[in-house]
């Protein structure tokens, strides 16, 4: 597995390969649902390239950026053994931005300002910015996204629909502990009990028949409700009860989304 620690080095190693190459972006602290995405990249590519990259633009100033979990060694292990065929692992923060307040993309203001964006401003902005200049950077012909980033993913193919991108965005399933909770690099915050009562959320979602009842089961179960809301698949209108259902709850001071499909 090729280590690309450079912008540089990544666009001369992508000008050599001839095969068709499936893309994973990644912020790392890697765990199985993201090497799902490798292999289900694998699957329909020769070629897999992943990236590590914890994009500061896409952080608030109140954030966890500085804290995020940072396990190069350990991912760079689940990669090579998971197949992936390279790795752009910038070595710092300019290989990616050669200025903070340089040229940015603007998410779709219809799906960027609802659920997360609400709480996150500028989040999706950042999130389209850094996409946009790694597809320019590898080139896929397939870029693999997990739904636990429902809205995310909805916003990636928006950006690439809307600037004429030609990456195809292929949907992931999202992968779940044995408990139930939607595994995250974020669950690296919360202690062993914890996890285990964060996988009510997920019972709560796929058991409750209405979204108040949800809520009610939420706030009992000691959660902070940020949002819990019924949505188009698409995310073009919200609904009355099924459609996708979304939450982000915070949890011990962590924030932790989930969602799933009602019908
Ligand atoms: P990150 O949170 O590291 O997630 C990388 C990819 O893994 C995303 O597509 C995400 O949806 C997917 N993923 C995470 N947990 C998953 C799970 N439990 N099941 C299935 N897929 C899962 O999302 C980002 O990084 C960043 O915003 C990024 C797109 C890399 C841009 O910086």
């Amino acid at each position: 597995m090729k280590i690309l620690r450079t912008r540089s080095a990544l666009i001369k190693w992508r000008a050599e390969q001839t095969q068709s190459v499936g893309f994973v972006p990644t912020m790392g602290a890697l765990h199985e649902g993201h090497l799902s995405l490798v292999r289900r990249a694998k699957r329909a590519h020769p070629i897999v390239v992943a990236s590590i990259f914890v994009n500061p633009t896409q952080f608030g100033p109140s954030e966890d950026f500085k804290k995020y979990p940072r396990h190069e060694s350990a991912d760079l292990k689940l990669l090579k053994s998971a197949g992936c065929s390279a790795v752009f692992l910038p070595r710092s923060v300019s290989e990616v931005y050669s200025d903070i307040h340089e040229t940015s993309i603007k998410a779709r203001p219809s799906l960027s300002s609802i659920l997360c964006g609400r709480f996150r401003p500028g989040h999706f902005d950042g999130v389209v910015t850094v996409v946009y200049k790694l597809f320019r950077w590898v080139k896929p012909a397939s870029a693999f996204f997990g739904e636990k980033d429902y809205q995310q993913l909805q916003i990636i193919k928006a950006m690439v629909s809307d600037l004429g991108v030609g990456v195809r965005v292929v949907p992931c399933p999202i992968v779940r502990e044995s408990s139930g909770l939607a595994m995250s690099s974020r669950n690296a915050y919360l202690d062993s009990k914890s996890r285990l009562a964060a996988a009510e959320i997920y019972r709560i979602l796929k058991t409750s028949q209405t979204l108040t009842e949800a809520r009610r089961g939420l706030k009992r179960a000691q959660f902070r409700v940020q949002y819990l809301e019924a949505w188009s698949k698409d995310l073009t209108h919200p609904v009355d009860r099924k459609g996708r259902w979304l939450v982000a709850v915070l949890y011990r001071g962590v924030r932790l989304i989930d969602n799933l499909n009602k019908n």
